[in-house]
C-alpha cells in the first residue's frame, strides 16, 4: 500500500490519537534508583558532579524512599561509603556497614520497592580497584581475580543476610556469578536473585559516580576487567556466561552508547535484561539543562524511552524519582 491510500501523518494528528499506537511506554516500576549511603545520622551531602543526586545517613535514605516508593519507583540500589577502607575491601561485607544498616531498615521499613544492593570492592577498597591486587608473572599490578571471589561472595551474604532481594555484582571479576550463588545456596539463600553487571565496558561516563561513592581507582584504570568499547560480540559471550552460572537477571552498563549491546541481549537471550543510564549520561543532561542549551524533562523522557525500545526492562537511573513524578 502506498501514497496516497496510505499517509502515515493519519496516525500523528493528536495526542488522543498518537497515544492509541504508541509503541513503547515508560512507567514508574521500570526504574530502579541508585542511592548512596553514609554512615552517621541527619547527613545529607550534595554530590557536585550529579546536581540532585546525595550521600544520605540510613535515616534520611528511609525517607527518601518512602517517597520513591509512593511514586511507584520499581526500586533501589544501594552503594556503600564506609568509614574506613582497605587492601582487600573487607567492609564490603560488614554486617554494621552503611548498606547492610539501610537493607535492615528498609526491610522492616517494608515499603514495596525492590531492594537491590550493588557488590563491588571498589569503594571498599583503598586503592579504588575492584578486587584484591596482585603482581603478576610480568611485574604489572592487577586484580587477583580469584582472591575477588570469596571476598565478593560474603559482601553478597552480608546483604542478603541484611535483607536484599536482589545482590548484583558489578565487579567484572571471571567466575563471581557462580561463585555468588554457591555461597547463597549454600547458606540457605536459594531464593535470593542475582542480577549480574554482564556486559559493563570500561567507561568514561562513569567519571561522576567515582566522586559519588568515592571509588577512583588510586593508579591506573578498569580495563583489565571491564569490557572494550570496541566489542560486541563478546557481550554476548558474557551474557551466556553468566546466565550459566546463575544470573537470573543481566544487566548492560552504560545505556545510551550501548544500545546496540541492549538490542543484541534482548533479542538473543530474551530474558529480563536492565540498563544502566549511568552517572556521566545523567550529569550531561542536568550540565545543559541548568544552562538552558536543551529542554531537560524532554530530553530525559526521549532517553529513558530509547533504552526501553532497544529492549530494556529496567532501567537503572538517577532520573527515577524525576521520570516518575513527571509520569504521575
Ligand atoms: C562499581 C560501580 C561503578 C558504577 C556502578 N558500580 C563504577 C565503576 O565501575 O567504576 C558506575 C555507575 C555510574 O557511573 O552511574 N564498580
Amino acid at each position: 500500500m502506498s501514497f496516497p491510500v496510505h499517509r502515515p501523518r493519519r496516525l500523528r494528528r493528536t495526542e488522543a490519537i498518537r497515544r492509541l499506537v504508541r509503541e513503547t511506554r515508560l512507567t514508574p516500576e521500570a526504574f530502579i534508583a541508585p542511592q548512596f549511603v553514609c554512615g552517621g545520622e541527619g547527613v545529607r551531602r550534595d554530590i557536585a558532579s550529579m546536581p540532585g543526586c546525595q550521600q544520605l545517613s540510613v535515616d534520611l535514605l528511609l525517607e527518601d524512599c518512602r517517597d520513591l516508593a509512593a511514586l511507584g519507583v520499581g526500586g533501589v540500589i544501594l552503594f556503600g561509603l564506609p568509614d574506613a577502607k582497605d587492601p582487600r575491601g573487607e567492609a564490603a561485607a560488614d554486617l554494621g556497614g552503611p548498606v547492610a544498616r539501610a537493607l535492615r531498615a528498609l526491610r522492616s521499613a517494608d515499603l514495596g520497592l525492590s531492594l537491590w544492593a550493588d557488590v563491588c570492592l571498589c569503594e571498599y577498597t583503598d586503592h579504588g580497584h575492584c578486587g584484591p591486587l596482585v603482581r603478576g608473572a610480568d611485574g604489572r599490578m592487577d586484580v587477583d581475580n580469584d582472591a575477588a571471589l570469596p571476598l565478593l561472595s560474603a559482601a553478597a551474604l552480608a546483604y542478603a543476610e541484611a535483607g536484599a532481594d536482589i545482590v548484583a555484582p558489578s565487579d567484572m571479576m571471571d567466575g563471581r556469578v557462580g561463585a555468588i550463588r554457591t555461597a547463597l545456596d549454600g547458606a540457605g539463600r536459594s531464593e535470593t536473585i542475582i542480577v549480574s553487571y554482564a556486559a559493563k565496558y570500561a567507561s568514561a561516563f562513569y567519571g561522576p559516580f567515582r566522586e559519588a561513592a568515592d571509588s577512583a581507582p588510586a593508579f591506573g584504570d578498569r580495563r583489565s576487567y571491564q569490557m572494550d568499547p570496541a566489542n560486541a560480540a563478546e557481550a554476548l559471550r558474557e551474557v551466556a556466561a553468566d546466565l550459566e552460572e546463575g544470573a537470573d537477571l543481566v544487566m548492560v552498563k552504560p545505556a545510551l552508547a550501548y544500545l546496540d549491546v541492549v538490542w543484541r541481549v534482548k533479542q538473543r537471550f530474551g530474558v529480563p535484561v536492565a540498563a544502566y543510564n549511568v552517572s556521566g549520561e545523567y550529569a550531561m543532561v542536568r550540565a545543559a539543562g541548568a544552562r538552558g542549551w536543551i529542554d531537560e524533562p524532554r530530553i530525559m523522557t526521549e532517553m529513558l524511552l530509547s533504552i526501553r525500545r532497544a529492549g530494556a526492562d529496567l532501567i537503572l537511573t538517577y532520573f527515577a524519582r524525576e521520570a516518575a513524578r513527571l509520569l504521575a
